[in-house]
């Protein structure tokens, strides 16, 4: 994709580029929106196929950012970063560039605050902020912060599908309900737990031999092979991997009633959520659902809030807007994710 293009087409404000010379990474930093206050968002940090594909990554991701801090009603914008390693990357250099990293964020001078994000951790957190502090959420509560975001990103997403369940036939109880969760990692396997607690029937895909491991032994969960993931028959498909996997290959394919779940970015297009309306799949849309970590940590470390104060109010935010997006998706007959925008946008202006 033309990086020219990419830019120009995007919404967002600005976006700083810096390539790392020690280790060859590129880093962005995508302000999509400083309309609520600084932007805040977490730090992937991976390989991609080309510079450009990062790139699109960071502005894309930053976008949901600004729709999660919107939803939240939270004084920040939306924000994202991308720390794009190179092939064969040496692992002993990792903590010298997270430093580099802090010191460009802290150069940034309060314009984007970080927290984590798939690649990343609290540990990370720690280290970025050695060079990036005040600007960095989600330190280890040795270090000060308010730790880990999976498992509040997790309790929301589980909120988020028994409002879903609600819709789809009154009763917000996930007994005997099949719930596949793809992905079970630092949000999917947290959300397995609470969905085992509540009575669901789980099942499981994921592409990492120690969770699959995880999940097969220790939870005693059957697993769907990836080339299954989309056409195994469920009530609720949760993803909680990577994006774009609602295409137009993947939705003829599917045989759930409703798709919740936590990963950014789950629709490739736009279109994609009109496909699934046609399909009379109730879709969740993913910025509502996993807005948990950003809110709860963000809540507790910038509004002194105590963690069950955060657990309750990622709730409520979650319940409520769900609802809302429900109804206006159904009162005018749009997908559930132009209603989920049009209500964001008016709490945005
Ligand atoms: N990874 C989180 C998200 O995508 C971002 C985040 C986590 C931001 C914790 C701040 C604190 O929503």
């Amino acid at each position: 994709m033309n990086v020219e293009s990419l830019i120009r087409d995007w919404d967002g404000e600005t976006v700083i580029t810096h390539y790392d010379k020690p280790t060859g990474a590129w880093m962005f930093i995508a302000i999509h929106s400083t309309r609520r206050g600084p932007a805040c968002g977490g730090t992937r940090m991976k390989c991609y196929p080309d510079f450009s594909s990062a790139l699109q990554d960071a502005l894309k991701l930053s976008a949901g950012m600004t729709f999660k801090f919107a939803a939240a009603d939270f004084e920040f914008g939306g924000g994202k970063a991308v720390i794009a390693l190179p092939p064969n990357f040496d692992v002993e250099a990792r903590a010298d560039l997270l430093r580099r990293y802090g010191a460009l964020v802290r150069q940034l001078d309060g314009l984007y605050y970080t927290g984590p994000d798939v690649g990343t951790s609290s540990a990370d957190m720690d280290i970025i902020a050695e060079t990036g502090s005040p600007y960095v959420f989600a330190r280890t509560p040795q270090a000060g912060g308010a730790g880990d975001s999976g498992p509040i990103t997790a309790l929301g997403v589980f909120h988020a599908i028994k409002t879903t369940c609600a819709t789809l036939d009154g009763s917000d109880s996930l007994v005997g309900r099949t719930v596949l969760v793809q992905g079970a990692g630092s949000v999917g396997k947290t959300l397995i737990r609470h969905l085992l607690n509540a009575g669901a029937d789980v099942s499981f895909n994921d592409v990492d031999s120690v969770a699959i491991d995880y999940c097969r032994t220790e939870l005693n969960l059957p697993f769907v092979p990836s080339d299954q993931v989309f056409s195994t028959p469920c009530d609720i498909f949760s993803p909680c991997a990577l994006g774009g996997i609602l295409n137009e290959k993947t939705i003829p394919l599917l045989r759930c009633r409703a798709i919740v779940g936590a990963a950014n970015n789950q629709l490739a297009t736009l279109a994609d959520a009109e496909l699934l309306s046609e399909r009379s799949i109730l879709y969740a849309p993913d910025f509502i659902n996993n807005l948990g970590g950003a809110m709860g940590i963000t809540g507790i470390e910038a509004l002194h809030w105590s963690e069950r104060q955060a657990e309750q109010r990622v709730i409520d935010a979650i319940t409520h807007t769900l609802r809302e997006v429900f109804e206006l998706a159904k009162k005018e007959n749009i997908s559930t994710d132009a209603a989920a925008r049009r209500i964001v946008q008016v709490r945005m202006l």
